[in-house]
């Protein structure tokens, strides 16, 4: 059998041992010979290694280690962690010895030795007894092996061989949990008092086999110096589940025999997937539970808690017999952790399943809201847990139905929304909804605070100040002069000739009182006039109004009357400028608080708009009509709508007269379309707003004739300058035909969409009354005089000429007069084209 070069100097070093004892190893040394002292401390992690010496002294050496010239801790092997050599032993150290082990899970192991100290001389004799020794061990140990061939052995070979050993040691048990393919590795090491012979391995079916002589499917053994036995198991089938043991035989002291055993025991489990994988429910429902899979194993179907215990009061789900469906009732909150279905007849299969159980539902459901009249409301309801939600309002109509938290978005609140308002909660580890009530209460806004403002002139001073209640801070305060410069009241800040003057902020029973102000030294007229504060806090923003007309300074009468006293409403702009379907927005104001706000068009129309009121045409623009803000912004306008705009507000003040003023709106296509007749030649244009550079200009024809300035067609001549957006092509003597309407298009250079206008009438359309009427203002005086003057002379020949003469005149006048009707044609057709292309207004 193996035995490593180490055990036999030990054996070596340990000679002389005759007589056996459990406890006390007898050792016999020779002065100068080193005494080696080991235990054999398992796979355990040693925490502690004490050595008791004969005169009573303890040394330490694990956990601190104090070795030193005498004594000292030898390195750590896989199984002996506790291993000290006295070194040069003399005379004084004859007697009792012992090394003591503690491990960390408990296990405290001693070994003790029986010093004697000899001389010299009978060193050799020793060794040469030792040799000996070793011969007869050989032969002991060969006739245990006839008696204990693995092939003669019964179930009972364990048993039996007891009788003949003479010390059994017992290594801690091994558990695989494992599944096929995998591979283990069992070791008994060498052990230093041991001369290792023999491996076996005992299989499930408690047979014992020699590992060297015998082949067994999936045990494979290591061969290592530093092993007595050692195997590596292969898990290659289900055969290999069961209790096995490993067991190291070999001699000690050269007679005795001694059996070292490993226990293991195999299991292969799988894990298979459970479904679901994770469950939430509500305490008191019921949890069902089954497998992914099917699995012909299903009669060995156990469910097992989270505390580890077989569960027996439990239902089986007959619905899902063969993936081992349960069903736990009355799941209770101590029924929350991992819940494993287990099955299997020799490889165990488990399932694991998250399992939550909610305590009692809550109904943290809010039983009252009050919403403001007129204002918006976004309202998350009900528990967060909330995987589905309805919500009902009073008239039965159902405003939130979706999944996820109740959230009610309304744009506007009525009265209509007061009353019993039904919510339907389907919650989280629930299968019905819960159904509640909650009541709703519609109030009017609260009337926005005022701002009290006041001003104190005391030469050279003159303060501004303005003060709020809210129920909000105030962050930030500034003022308008009135030439509509902004000033910032920044407190304790002083810039020119103005200075921070003020309060501050101050909370007094949940209001905070905010006062800020300016104080300006010596003002200058830009300083006179009104002025106006805005205080903002996170919510609103306040305005306040002041009026600062110190009378030192408007002394002189032409400074007076340049100074507006009077809240004056004034346009922001005189000119808006505004292209085709673009939103245009127009604003004035007023150093004042407004009622209401309103535009009017040229052609009358009105727009009243309010802040907060939004159709998709038109909106309010301004910051509110306690700023005095009077201001529209359009969507989108057309060409048409240009002219003379004004804007109208009425102050607060009730008895005051409504304010307006006045400005041009323009409102320019991107792309213009013209025809007019010039030096008897068709001109046909188009214009790009802007000059925008163009890809091309195409032109259609009233009969589909299509072609760009690149391709005109013969006698055509083109006059267009892309770069800059115009399109004109002339056509001399136009046919009827070409006097017809024209399509003009472009692209802008740049620009996906292609523009495209059509030109305006053509020369036959019937021209509408009024056109006539328009026309006789524009009559020429010198037409009308030869007007007249032809028609006199007319007159006069009839009366005076003879009567063969009268027809001629007759003929004369009326062919005067289709001429003069012609040209008046013309003349309104060109007229027409050219500046016009809106339609008539009606006043
Ligand atoms: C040594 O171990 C034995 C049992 O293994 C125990 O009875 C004895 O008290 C121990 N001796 C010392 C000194 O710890
Ligand atoms: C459910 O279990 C609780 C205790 O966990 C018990 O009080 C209750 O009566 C049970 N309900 C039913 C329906 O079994
Ligand atoms: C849950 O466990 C606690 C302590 O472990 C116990 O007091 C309680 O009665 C259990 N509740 C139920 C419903 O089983
Ligand atoms: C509630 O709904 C509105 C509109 O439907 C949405 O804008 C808002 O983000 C929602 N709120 C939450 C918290 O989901
Ligand atoms: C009057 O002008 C407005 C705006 O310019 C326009 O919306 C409205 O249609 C016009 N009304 C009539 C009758 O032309």
């Amino acid at each position: 059998m193996r035995s490593s070069g180490k055990t036999t100097l030990c054996l070596f070093i340990i000679a002389g041992v005759i007589v056996r004892s459990e406890a006390v190893r007898q050792v016999s040394l020779n002065v100068g010979e080193n005494l080696e002292t080991s235990i054999f401390t398992a796979s355990d992690n040693v925490e502690g290694c004490y050595l008791d010496t004969p005169w009573g002294e303890t040394i330490e050496f694990k956990p601190v280690d104090n070795s030193n010239d005498k004594y000292k801790l030898e390195e750590d092997t896989e199984f002996v962690k506790c291993k000290v050599t006295v070194k040069s032993i003399n005379s004084n150290d004859a007697g009792i010895w012992t090394l003591r082990s503690a491990s960390d899970n408990g296990n405290n192991r001693n070994e003790t030795y029986e010093v004697t100290v000899t001389t010299e001389g009978t060193s050799t004799e020793i060794s040469s007894k030792l040799n000996i020794e070793i011969n007869e061990e050989t032969s002991t140990t060969d006739v245990a092996e006839t008696t204990w061939l693995p092939q003669e052995t019964t179930e009972n070979t364990i048993e039996t061989s007891t009788a003949q050993i003479e010390e059994i040691i017992n290594i801690d048990p091994e558990h695989f949990v494992t599944k096929i393919g995998e591979s283990h590795e069992l070791k008994i090491p060498e052990y230093d008092f041991l001369n290792s012979e023999k491996c076996y391995i005992v299989t499930p079916d408690g047979n014992q086999y020699d590992v060297e002589m015998t082949q067994i499917n999936g045990i494979e053994v290591i061969k290592d110096d530093n092993v007595a036995c050692g195997v590596k198991v292969h898990i290659v089938s289900e055969q290999m589940i069961g209790d096995w043991m490993l067991i190291s035989r070999g001699t000690r002291y050269s007679t005795e025999v001694v059996e070292r055993r490993l226990p293991f025991t195999i299991i292969l489990e799988e894990i298979v997937n459970a479904l679901p994988s994770e469950i939430t429910v509500n305490q008191g429902n019921d949890i069902y539970i089954r497998l992914e899979d099917s699995t012909p194993f299903y009669d060995t179907c156990k469910l097992i808690d989270p505390l580890d215990t077989f569960r027996t009061n439990i239902e089986k789900d007959s619905r899902y017999v063969d993936t081992c469906g349960f069903i736990v009732k009355n799941a209770s909150e101590n029924d929350s952790g991992f819940w494993q279905i287990k099955y299997g007849e020799s490889t165990i299969y488990k399932a694991f399943v998250r399992v939550t159980v909610n305590g009692e539902a809550q109904t943290d459901i809010q039983s009252h809201y009050t919403w403001t009249l007129d204002r918006p409301v976004e309202q998350l309801m009900g528990p967060e847990n909330t995987v589905y939600c309805r919500v009902v309002d009073p008239k039965q109509n159902t405003v939130f139905d979706g999944f996820g938290r109740c959230n009610v978005t309304l744009n506007r609140v009525t009265v209509e929304h007061t009353g019993r308002w039904r919510i339907f909660v389907g919650l989280e580890g629930r299968v019905l909804t819960d159904e509640h009530d909650f009541e709703v209460t519609v109030r009017e806004a609260d009337p926005k605070p005022v701002v009290s403002t006041s001003v104190a002139t005391n030469k050279p001073l003159v303060t501004l100040t303005c003060s709020v209640s809210s129920s909000h801070a105030v962050n930030s305060c500034k003022f308008r002069d009135p030439t509509g410069r902004i000033l910032l009241a920044n407190p304790g800040v002083g810039e020119d000739r103005y200075t921070f003057h003020g309060e501050g902020s101050s909370l007094q029973s949940g209001v905070y009182n905010h006062e800020c102000g300016i104080q300006i030294t010596n003002p200058e007229i830009r300083d006179l006039g009104l002025w106006s504060c805005a205080m903002a806090t996170d919510a609103e923003t306040y305005y306040g109004f002041l009026s600062v007309l110190c009378p030192w300074a408007m002394q002189d009468p032409e400074v007076a009357a340049t100074v507006v006293s009077e809240p004056t409403l004034k346009a922001e702009n005189q000119m808006v400028n505004g292209l085709v379907g673009e939103t245009v927005t127009m604003s004035c104001s007023v150093q004042s608080a407004i009622r209401y706000c309103y535009f009017r068009a040229r052609n009358g129309t009105t727009f009243s708009v309010s802040p907060g009121e939004s159709t998709g045409a038109i909106e309010y623009a301004g910051a509110g009509f306690d700023a005095g803000d009077c201001a529209i912004r359009f969507s989108s306008l057309s060409a048409s709508d240009s002219g003379l705009w004004s804007c109208h507000v009425g102050l607060v003040s009730a008895s005051e007269t409504e304010h307006r003023d006045s400005f041009e709106v323009s409102i320019q296509d991107t792309l213009v379309a013209e025809q007019r007749v010039e030096h008897n030649a068709l001109i046909i244009t188009g214009r790009v707003h802007d000059d925008r550079a163009v890809e091309y200009c195409r032109f259609v024809r009233i009969d589909g004739l299509g072609f760009t300035t690149e391709n005109l067609p013969e006698g055509y001549r083109s006059d267009s300058l892309l770069s800059v957006g115009r399109c004109e092509i002339r056509i001399p003597s136009p046919s009827i035909l070409e006097l017809h309407p024209w399509t003009v298009a472009v692209r802008i250079r740049g620009q996906d969409v292609e523009l495209s206008r059509e030109t305006l009438h053509s020369l036959h359309e019937h021209l509408p009354e009024d056109e006539n009427q328009i026309f006789v203002y524009h009559f020429p005086i010198t037409w009308l005089m030869i007007l007249i003057i032809g028609m006199s002379l007319i007159m006069t020949g009839i009366l005076v000429g003879p009567k063969k003469n009268r027809t001629w005149t007759y003929a004369k006048a009326s062919s005067i007069r289709d001429s003069l009707r012609r040209s008046f044609g013309k003349k309104i057709v060109t007229e027409k084209i050219v500046p016009e292309r809106n339609t008539p207004m009606s006043a």
